[in-house]
């Protein structure tokens, strides 16, 4: 979707060589940056990502701990924008593509050393990121442009992750073996973009203190009233639904195309697959139960209670709970 208009010096193995580096719940090494893990060459394409990007006020950006909703997300905001798209004679992209491939990720468009031009996107430029609140480019802070933080109770998010990460074509040794030791690293902090709830902390502190530009939302209150959130959206990235909109029915549309029946029955979606970054990713990986509290089914009692007890502490004095 956009030209590469540089290539920047390869220096990714002097950067990894000197940052602190873990086994964590992911299948390969995970390296900290400004204080959240990240894989390797995926760490990369964050820094180009912070030292490059220049952000529009137009632009979208969807903001994610990996496994707390994603690609559901991006199948809103992707159907929401484009709802011109919802007629019925018209095949919408989201019946032939997978959302990552509508909304990729911001700093997957900077991996191996690509600087990307990225001002011939279309507009809104929507752009996804698991990069922390502290760490997204100033740019994008300047421009005021929305920022939809999506999180999910933490007990699902690593049920979740676990089964993903199985299922990655990727599987180093450094990669947990069982269920319990990938528990014992994700409680640690040592997940994809962990530590999970300091990611959560600060995109909440955030739509506190920025509520024009940081809008916070929970998987499970997604789920729960999927109508109301769907026209927050809307509201949020200033293209709210009209009444007639909402009498033709164009909400619940949005809302059947993007359920997770209908997308994970596509073609697109149980066959097809990409590569992102290092790893060539089954789209039907991202599609497994889409359900809320699904970890009565995996955790033990004694782990239960170790994450809500972490929750507790993390969250503590601040109005969230997960
Ligand atoms: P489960 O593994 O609990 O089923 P992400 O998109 O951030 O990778 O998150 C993946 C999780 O979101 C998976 O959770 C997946 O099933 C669920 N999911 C994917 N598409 C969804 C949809 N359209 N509606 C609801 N949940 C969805």
């Amino acid at each position: 979707a956009s030209a590469p208009i540089a290539k920047e010096e390869e220096g990714e193995e002097e950067i990894m060589s000197i940052l602190p580096r873990v086994r964590g719940l992911w299948p390969e090494h995970l390296y900290q940056h400004q204080g959240f893990w990240y894989a390797g060459k995926y760490l990369h394409s964050v820094m180009a990502t912070q030292t490059h990007f220049i952000a529009h006020s137009s632009d979208i950006l969807l903001a994610t701990n990996p496994k707390c909703g994603t690609t559901w997300l991006k199948s809103l905001i992707f159907a929401i924008c484009n709802r011109k798209l919802m007629h019925p004679s018209t095949q919408h992209p989201l019946l032939t593509l997978n959302s990552h491939q509508l909304v990729p990720f911001l700093e997957l468009h900077y991996i191996d050393n690509q600087i990307p031009n990225l001002d011939i996107l279309p507009s809104p430029r929507l752009f996804a990121t698991h990069m922390p609140y502290s760490s997204i480019p100033q740019s994008v802070l300047d421009s005021g442009c929305p920022i939809i933080y999506m999180c999910r109770n933490p007990k699902d998010t690593f049920v979740s992750m676990w089964h993903f990460v199985n299922k990655l074509s990727i599987k180093e040794s450094t990669m947990p073996s069982t269920l319990e030791e990938a528990f014992e690293m994700f409680c640690n902090g040592a997940s994809n973009a962990g530590p999970f709830w300091d990611h959560v902390l600060e995109y909440w502190r955030a739509s506190l203190d920025r509520p024009h530009c940081v809008m916070f939302l929970k998987y499970e209150e997604m789920q729960a009233e999927t109508t109301v959130h769907v026209k927050r959206l809307a509201e949020f990235i200033r293209c709210p639904f009209s009444l007639e909109e909402e009498k033709e029915g164009v909400v619940d549309e949005i809302i059947r195309l993007c359920s997770f029946e209908n997308l994970s029955s596509l073609d697109v979606n149980k066959t097809g697959d990409a590569v992102f970054g290092k790893f060539e990713v089954k789209f039907h990986t991202y599609f497994r139960k889409g359900k809320v509290g699904d970890w009565s089914n995996y955790l033990t009692p004694d782990m239960i209670e170790r994450l809500d007890r972490i929750s507790e502490h993390k969250f503590h004095g601040y109005d969230l709970t997960l």
